[in-house]
């Protein structure tokens, strides 16, 4: 028998993306698919979603937990992004706004975003009720708190009868909870029961977060080393303890690469293609960036990258600590990047004092991310904490080789360049382990030292390239979690 599994997810590649979630929720369907499975996707109905639905089909209205507004379930498909059929909750007064889709574009979080969120949630467990008489799902997958009532929707649902469904819940970051004044509690439409601490209340507060990890029949998140992390007190933002609790249900699956979009042998947002085989062009990709850039167009200049949000997580001070070491030792810097004001300010400053050797751009540029990949020589990746990552996984499969703490995702999938690695054929990066700047400085140090081997540096590149973190793999896993949740091996 056939999975019918939807995915409920607030972003999705290309059309609506501040992260790697966008590019998960974009891949990991087309993967499941491919392996059989029946998945349709659940977006909110942001602008650019609207745009894009084809072929629409209006389903009922739904009933709204509060008194003002509408909105109704769409069917349909998004334009250019192949024949899965995508719900999309149309909710203008909701959704119909300039901005990402949890911020004005000032960044101030909208202030209805627990009505906003709670809808999507409610959404799929209409879904699962059989609200599209065509179509329903036995899994519903939610995608961090954005989507996480979707597992208190349908654990409700369940408890009156109304549908069998089982709901699946991703932590792609721990961090951001979805906490929301309990005043707030009675707009998400749930049993007055679910406001406990057996339910999504956390210190006093609503947690979006917390639905998912209490009420989903299964928990993932995105890299094995991170799912144990989580589970410390050290890294469990508060939840370690539910989630030891939970720990017979929690998987670690790593993202996959989706290689159509990210391989430098076929990218058409790059100057020239190359692979591990043939990797003349990588040359010709790193004088286009350093040109574009305004750099000093010297091929001997080792030109690491930066494309990250510049928060807090990404522990980008390391990058600013170690900047007069990275300029001694003669290389080029690139940062792709918005966010926290100071960092972008102290990028900023430096890209002025040293115009031919460190440039940086703001803002979200898909195309010039491509070009950073594919120009760069090391990507670097010193992030506090990473639940998976994918820039040092795309670094990888354009040969910027990837410098990175080993923390979650990141210890997962690079490789350091120890003596014994590079001898076995087996490094693919630079891997430190405290963050500090001394720890961070010494990873720099040995890219220098392996710069100055270009033989040796080729070998790595090559390693880095061939690696394949593939969706089928991760899908496969995937499939597994649905099929015990729902208790069948079909
Ligand atoms: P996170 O989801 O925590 O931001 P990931 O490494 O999982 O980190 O994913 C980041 C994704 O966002 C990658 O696809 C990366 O290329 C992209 N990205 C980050 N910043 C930018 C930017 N300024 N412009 C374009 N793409 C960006
Ligand atoms: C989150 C995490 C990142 C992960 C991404 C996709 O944004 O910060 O580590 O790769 O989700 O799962």
């Amino acid at each position: 028998m056939t999975l019918t599994v939807l995915q409920v997810s607030a972003e999705l590649y290309p059309l609506v993306k501040t992260g790697g979630l966008a590019d998960v929720a974009a891949a990991l369907p087309e993967a499941l698919a491919a392996q059989g499975a029946d998945v349709r996707l659940l977006l909110p109905g942001l602008p650019a979603f609207r745009e894009s639905l084809t072929g629409e089909c209006a389903l009922a209205p739904l009933a709204l937990p509060w008194a003002e507004g509408r909105a109704v379930l769409l069917r349909g498909r998004l334009a250019g992004m192949g024949r899965t059929v995508v719900y999309l909750l149309d909710a203008p007064g909701l959704f119909e706004r300039p901005g990402n889709p949890y911020a004005d574009e000032t960044g101030q979080a909208y202030a209805d975003n627990h009505r906003r969120f709670a809808l999507l949630g409610l959404a799929a467990a209409r879904l699962a009720e059989g609200l599209d008489a065509r179509w329903r799902p036995q899994v519903v997958h939610a995608h961090d708190w954005h989507a996480a009532l979707s597992c208190a929707h349908v654990a409700a649902s369940r408890t009156r009868g109304r549908t069998q469904a089982r709901s699946v819940y991703t932590v792609h970051n721990l961090a951001y909870q979805g906490l929301f004044p309990a005043s707030q509690f009675e707009d998400l439409g749930l049993p007055p029961e679910h406001y406990a601490v057996e339910g999504l209340e956390f210190y006093g507060q609503v947690s979006f977060m917390k639905a998912g990890l209490h009420f989903a029949d299964a928990l993932t998140t995105v890299s094995p080393t991170y799912a144990r992390e989580i589970q410390t007190q050290a890294q469990g933002c508060g939840l370690d303890g539910l989630l030891r609790h939970r720990a017979g249900v929690l998987h670690g699956i790593l993202n996959g690469v989706d290689y159509r979009v990210w391989s430098p042998a076929h990218d058409r947002a790059i100057a020239r293609p190359y692979s591990a085989e043939r990797p003349e062009g990588k040359s010709g990709c790193k004088a286009a960036l350093q040109q574009e850039c305004g750099l000093a167009e010297s091929p001997e200049a080792p030109l690491f990258s930066v494309v990250s949000r510049l928060t807090e997580q990404k522990g980008l001070p390391l990058v600013l600590q170690t900047l007069p070491d990275l300029l001694a030792g003669g290389g080029q810097l690139v940062v792709l990047g918005s966010g926290d004001a100071a960092l972008e300010a102290a990028f900023a400053q430096a890209a002025t004092r040293y115009p031919r050797q460190i440039a940086r751009r703001v803002g979200m540029d898909e195309g010039l991310a491509h070009r950073i990949y594919a120009g760069s020589d090391v990507m670097l990746v010193p992030s506090r904490f990473e639940p998976c990552g994918l820039t040092q996984l795309y670094g990888l499969s354009y040969g910027a080789l990837p410098l990175v703490h080993r923390v979650g995702g990141l210890a997962d999938t690079v490789v350091d360049c120890t003596l014994e690695d590079l001898d076995a054929g087996t490094a693919t990066g630079f891997v430190f382990n405290d963050h500090d700047f001394v720890e961070f400085g010494r990873a720099l140090r040995r890219a220098f030292v392996l710069w100055r081997r270009p033989e040796m540096w080729r070998g790595v590149c090559a390693t880095a390239m061939r690696q394949q973190f593939s969706w089928e793999a991760s899908a496969r896993r995937y499939l597994e979690v649905y099929r015990q949740c729902i208790g069948s091996t079909a």
